[in-house]
């Protein structure tokens, strides 16, 4: 995998580093190798949340060989998902004497005084997929279209439960159904987007009795999930199970912003054995989000319904190419300046846009590209 998804990355970013030969001024732009200008002796930190999640191994790889391939070194951290090791990390690449850094924050408010340091030496910091908030030294935001997420994983929802045809449009299904519904990590600023594009897009059907919350945990505070922990996601799911699904009351679908808790959540499901008359027409239907290859293997087979595809080698290729330029002395190219408030500043934005995996277009979205095997699909496991 990891070659696999650099790859895309690599023709665009080889590209700069020619175009980019003898530029100067770069050294001014950063820290620690001030003076040469050189590509080479240059230092970028990457600092990534954790390895668990298959996609953040796929991001940091596809970074580091981007970097790589452009003519950088490159420092690159997993955390653990661990808040004081992820501070720690960067910590150290300023010391070494990073001249960029790019990071996918673990708690978007934990890195404040680390991002003041940065300034401070004069390192330029590129907040990766996730928002830091609460620091002005956040210089440029990566990500993708967060709030459409949101929108996509209620979209799929709907499909799943018949409510719209796969087009989008409404079939006059009014149920009603019984969903649930899941959040992320409340210290990721994606996790409240990806929330309001789904509440938004349920709640004209939760207020015409199509869509019904029988727990009647709607509030993002009791849907969240910490540290998006799939064990975490699958307890949930058996206490709303045990609360309010014992008694043979059915449920139709659960909305899981996230592949790793949809895995934890199916789990709970499929072991309710106690409770055969709520899945006794086959598991609810169960979004996600990451394209993740074991949840695409479900989703193939039936089990999970859906999830959302982020092209995570377009991420990466997209903040390659805006440190490239920041370490030119040049501005990023932004195509959002209004929607990423961090509580400080609006930081200018590079946005990506995602899609929903359906079934049946596993592969044109996710083997016609590369992004995934046919063999990975049939075996869940990445080669
Ligand atoms: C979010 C990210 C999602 C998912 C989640 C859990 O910040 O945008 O794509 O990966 O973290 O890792």
């Amino acid at each position: 995998m990891k070659n696999k998804h650099a790859i895309a990355a690599l023709g665009l970013v080889g590209a700069l580093a020619l175009a980019g030969c003898g530029g100067g001024g770069a050294g001014s732009a950063g820290g620690g190798s001030e003076g040469s200008g050189e590509k080479s002796d240059m230092l970028i930190g990457v600092s990534m949340p954790t390895e668990t999640s298959e996609r953040w191994i796929a991001d940091g790889d596809a970074v580091q060989e981007g970097l790589e391939e452009a003519g950088y070194q490159v420092d690159l951290q997993y955390a653990g998902d661990d808040i004081p090791t992820q501070g720690q990390q960067i910590d150290q690449m300023i010391t070494k004497g990073a001249d960029l850094l790019i990071i996918a924050a673990i708690d978007g408010t934990a890195l404040s005084s680390q991002l003041d340091a940065a300034a401070a030496a004069n390192i330029p910091v590129i907040s990766y997929d996730r928002l830091i908030r609460d620091s002005e030294h956040v210089d440029f935001y990566v990500t993708f279209d967060n709030y459409k997420v949101g929108v996509q994983q209620a979209t799929s929802l709907l499909v799943g439960l018949g409510v719209l045809d796969a087009d989008g449009k409404e079939t006059g299904e009014k149920g009603p159904f019984n969903v649930e519904l899941f959040a992320g990590s409340l210290d990721d600023n994606n996790a409240h987007f990806f929330w309001q594009g789904a509440i938004d897009t349920l709640q004209p059907y939760l207020d015409e009795g199509v869509l019904a919350v029988p727990s009647g945990q709607t509030d993002i505070e009791q849907a969240a999930i910490l540290r998006w922990q799939q064990e975490t996601a699958q307890k949930r799911m058996e206490d709303l199970l045990t609360s309010t699904y014992s008694g043979g009351t059915k449920l139709d679908g659960v909305l899981s912003p996230y592949d790793g808790l949809s895995r934890g959540i199916i789990t709970a499901l499929q072991g309710t054995g106690g409770f055969g008359a709520s899945i006794a027409d086959g598991l609810p239907i169960v979004t996600g989000q990451d394209a993740e290859i074991a949840s695409v293997s479900l989703i193939d087979q039936g089990v999970q319904f859906a999830s959302i595809f982020k092209d995570t080698r377009k991420l990466a290729e997209q903040s390659v190419v805006a440190a490239e330029s920041m370490l030119e002395g040049d501005e990023p190219e932004a195509n959002d300046t209004e929607t990423y408030d961090n509580g400080v500043k609006i930081v200018p934005s590079y946005l990506l846009q995602s899609d929903i995996v359906y079934k049946e277009n596993i592969t044109s979205l996710l083997v016609d590209s590369g992004y995934w095997t046919q063999a990975e699909v049939d075996s869940g496991v990445a080669e």
